[in-house]
């Protein structure tokens, strides 16, 4: 378990903060060397230094997956000739139905939920396809149910799963496994800035807590375990799959 993943080369998008970040942890205590790939150059410069300085192979490369251009760049920064791991995490929210969504703001989430996970695939495909890979994207319960005032992010999260399916059925006859995880509400900067640091705020927490059959939100961690374990060789023979890690959440 140690070092399950000495030798292999990782890219985890969206991993300056939250489930991101704690699967580049995992990935690389574990013996992975790790791209933290995140728009946020300071808060991603700074996580991937302080897991170097515990003696972890961590690199952060600075990019914004909507974006082509950015998304060339960041894979013509990674040194290897292989990739065995990408993540494709990185997502944005946005709490509004349909009647308060501008279109700016529909292409927006569009851009980095949905065609940043078809970018970032696409332009790593050349390193992927070398060895075989494992492709884990981050969708959300989200993409499951439909949610209120969350007109684009469920929208984007249910594109995510289709995208999950069809790039399992590309990809693979060149042993490249994709699979995606629909997390439950998770502790992490993204649900600091949905709820209000207030009375309000709290009440709101308590009530989606208690629509979790386990009566909580989920620690970043517990979401990565699952990311982890589908990019494993443990899941050698599970692509296409749609894994909700939600706490019982979609089970009623
Ligand atoms: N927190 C939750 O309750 C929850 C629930 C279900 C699904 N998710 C999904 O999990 C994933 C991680 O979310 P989180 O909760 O850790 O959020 P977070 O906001 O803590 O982290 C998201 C990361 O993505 C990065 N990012 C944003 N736009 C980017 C872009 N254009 N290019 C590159 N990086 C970008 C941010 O800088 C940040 O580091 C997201 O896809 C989110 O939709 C979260």
């Amino acid at each position: 378990m140690e070092n399950r993943f000495s030798g292999k080369v990782a890219v985890v998008t969206g991993s300056s903060h939250g489930i991101g970040l704690a699967a580049v942890e995992i990935f690389a205590s574990q013996g992975a060397k790790v791209y933290l790939v995140d728009i946020d150059r300071n808060k991603g410069g700074e996580a991937a230094l302080k897991l170097r300085e515990q003696g972890l192979n961590v690199k952060f490369i600075e990019c914004d997956v909507a974006s082509p251009q950015s998304v060339q760049n960041m894979v013509a920064s990674i040194e290897e000739n292989n990739v065995d791991i990408l993540c494709n995490n990185a997502g944005v929210e946005l709490t509004a139905g349909i009647d308060e969504t501008s279109v700016e703001e529909w292409d927006r989430l569009s851009s980095i939920n949905l065609r940043g996970p078809f970018l970032v695939t696409k332009a790593l495909l050349p390193l992927l396809e070398v060895k075989g890979a494992a492709v884990v994207n981050t969708s959300s319960i989200s993409g499951l149910l439909g949610w209120p005032l969350s007109t684009a992010y469920c929208a984007t999260k249910g594109g995510v799963i289709q995208l999950t399916k069809q790039l399992a059925c590309d990809l693979g006859a060149k042993n490249i496994r994709v699979n995606c995880v629909c997390p439950g509400t998770t502790k992490t900067p993204m649900l600091s800035r949905l709820l209000s640091d207030d009375e309000e705020g709290r009440q709101a927490a308590k009530e989606i807590a208690a629509r979790h059959l386990l009566k909580r939100f989920a620690e970043p961690r517990e979401i990565a375990e699952a990311i982890v374990f589908l990019a494993s060789d443990a899941a050698s023979f599970v692509t296409g799959a749609v894994l909700p890690v939600d706490g019982g959440y979609t089970a009623k």
